[in-house]
């Protein structure tokens, strides 16, 4: 949950690019064929309409608690046949590198941390995240 949280504020791919190879029509919209579109992967997660009135904060239990449709809310993988091959491995590293630091660690922010996600092809952020690591007891 805490990863799809993460995940949901600050996909690495804030837009998706498609191009119509044929004329396509959904519903009463007509989509030429070659028209390029981009899917905004970084408004639809910041939706208030789809995520509620916290939908700026950073609350993974929306993940245990709220529905949410997950191929049309959540796409920090995309959806469909091309979606990202990666999205399993990818979780699985996550779930690994995390489960092992909270495990070994208590870990705060540092007081030089500013908060400034940028977009350079991916979402980062500009000054990196500078954290202080206090071992746990054995
Ligand atoms: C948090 C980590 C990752 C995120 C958020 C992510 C996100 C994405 C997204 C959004 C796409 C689709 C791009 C599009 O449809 O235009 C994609 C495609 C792809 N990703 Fe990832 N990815 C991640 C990790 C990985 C990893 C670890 C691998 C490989 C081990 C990987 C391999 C690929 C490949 C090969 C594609 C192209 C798939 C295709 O076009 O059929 N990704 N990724």
């Amino acid at each position: 949950m805490v990863i799809n949280e993460s995940l949901r504020l600050y996909p690495p791919a804030t837009v998706l690019p498609r191009m119509a190879f044929e004329n396509i029509k959904i519903r009463r919209s007509f989509i030429p064929k070659g028209l390029s579109i981009w899917i905004p992967v970084l408004a639809i997660h910041h939706s208030e309409e789809l995520w509620g009135k916290d939908v700026n904060e950073f609350n993974p239990d929306r993940f245990n608690s709220r529905p949410f449709a997950s191929g049309r809310h959540f796409i920090p993988f995309a959806a469909g046949p091309r979606n990202c091959i990666g999205q399993s491995f990818a979780m699985m590293e996550a779930k690994i590198i995390l489960s092992m630091f909270i495990s070994r660690f208590r870990f705060t922010i540092s007081e030089s941390y500013r908060h400034a996600p940028v977009v350079v092809m991916t979402l980062k952020p500009k000054y990196g995240v500078q954290v202080h690591l206090n071992p746990l007891e054995p």
